[in-house]
């Protein structure tokens, strides 16, 4: 396993990248390094809280063009904690109302001296555009249902710091599969660290070509919670769906929302978890959402610890190198697609 500097001098040659575009391009050893310097700045920062100066001077734009509570404010905490200033630019108010393209307004912000950009589009491939113009390092802060490569670390971390290791464990990704830019970045990375993946929810949308890269496919929920260590309750992504894909919300939940009573017949230990935000009586009933085996909370708080370290690793002092400009090439392309 590689190991983390405790200083946090320098970052570590084996990581080689400039920015965090996906996970589907990451080895496992840089996955592994990232969660390591998670885990000992979780600890550094005494649970995320304490601040340190590992990036002061460095200033930090949070450039998002869709809604957030959880990402935009921990990648804000987050580059506060390591000292780092941080600017938070807002679409609505900004000259792009007066026709300036996206990339210009990236560049005039890059101008100004920042050194990272973290970016949330609709668009997919949009951080990938961001950057093969900018200098800096940026940031995929989720791009339309492609990737949201800081949730599937942190849903990884957070697996691993009850589990011990992901080896061998058995994941269930479970509901709006097709539009989850989560489900993407938790299956790439769960497969890398050797997990099982289940995907699992209604077939129009749940496809049953991510059997191609080697995760198995379920339509039916009942049938999986007893053989999962984990569950990731994913939410129906209305904003992003053209057609209604089921009869109703009604009858979804009645088929694959997590309840108590689905809780009954699941291992003792099982983990249960969702990235947020959550539909009570949607995807997950009130008793699950709060039971002790919970980790809906602990994963904002690893947020935090991801997010630490993402920052560290895209705008540390390192060597010159950089990596990951080429354009969006997703293995597995957006669902709807498929
Ligand atoms: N999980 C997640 O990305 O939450 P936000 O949309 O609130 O950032």
């Amino acid at each position: 396993m590689p190991s983390v500097p405790h200083t946090f001098d320098t970052v570590p040659q084996v990581w080689p990248h400039r920015h965090l575009l996906d996970l589907e391009r990451l080895t496992p050893g840089e996955i592994r390094l990232l969660l390591d310097a998670a885990a000992q700045l979780k600890e550094a920062t005494a649970g995320c809280r304490r601040k340190l100066t590992i990036l002061s001077g460095r200033t930090i734009v949070n450039l998002f063009f869709e809604n957030s509570t959880r990402t935009r404010t921990s990648f804000s905490l987050a580059a506060r904690r390591l000292g780092a200033d941080v600017v938070e630019f807002s679409a609505s108010g900004s000259s792009l109302s007066k026709g300036e393209s996206f990339i210009d307004t990236a560049k005039n912000l890059e101008a100004m001296g920042i050194d990272v950009v973290v970016v949330r589009h609709s668009t997919p491939g949009t951080p990938h555009l961001l950057a093969q113009h900018l200098d800096v390092g940026v940031i995929n802060a989720g791009d339309g249902a492609h990737e949201h490569p800081t949730q599937g670390l942190l849903d990884i971390f957070s697996i691993r710091e009850r589990l011990g290791d992901i080896s061998g464990a058995t994941v269930g990704l479970v509901g709006d599969i097709a539009h989850s830019r989560t489900a993407r970045s938790n299956v790439w990375g769960l497969l890398k660290l050797g997990a099982k993946v289940i995907v699992c929810g209604p077939p129009t949308l749940v496809s049953k070509r991510w059997e191609e890269l080697g995760v198995e496919v379920s339509h039916n929920l009942d049938e999986i919670v007893p053989r999962c260590d984990v569950l990731n309750l994913l939410r129906i992504q209305f904003e992003r769906q053209n057609t209604r894909p089921f009869p109703s919300v009604r009858e979804y939940a009645h088929l694959y929302a997590m309840t108590g009573e689905r809780l009954k017949r699941a291992r003792k230990d099982l983990l249960s978890r969702a990235p947020g935000p959550i539909n009570r009586g949607v995807e997950v009933s009130d008793d699950v959402a709060d039971c002790p085996q919970s980790l809906i909370l602990d994963q904002v708080t690893n947020g935090l610890a991801v997010r630490m370290a993402t920052l560290w690793l895209t705008c540390g002092n390192r060597l010159p190198e950089t990596d990951q400009t080429g354009p969006a090439q997703p293995g597995l392309p957006a669902e709807k697609t498929l």
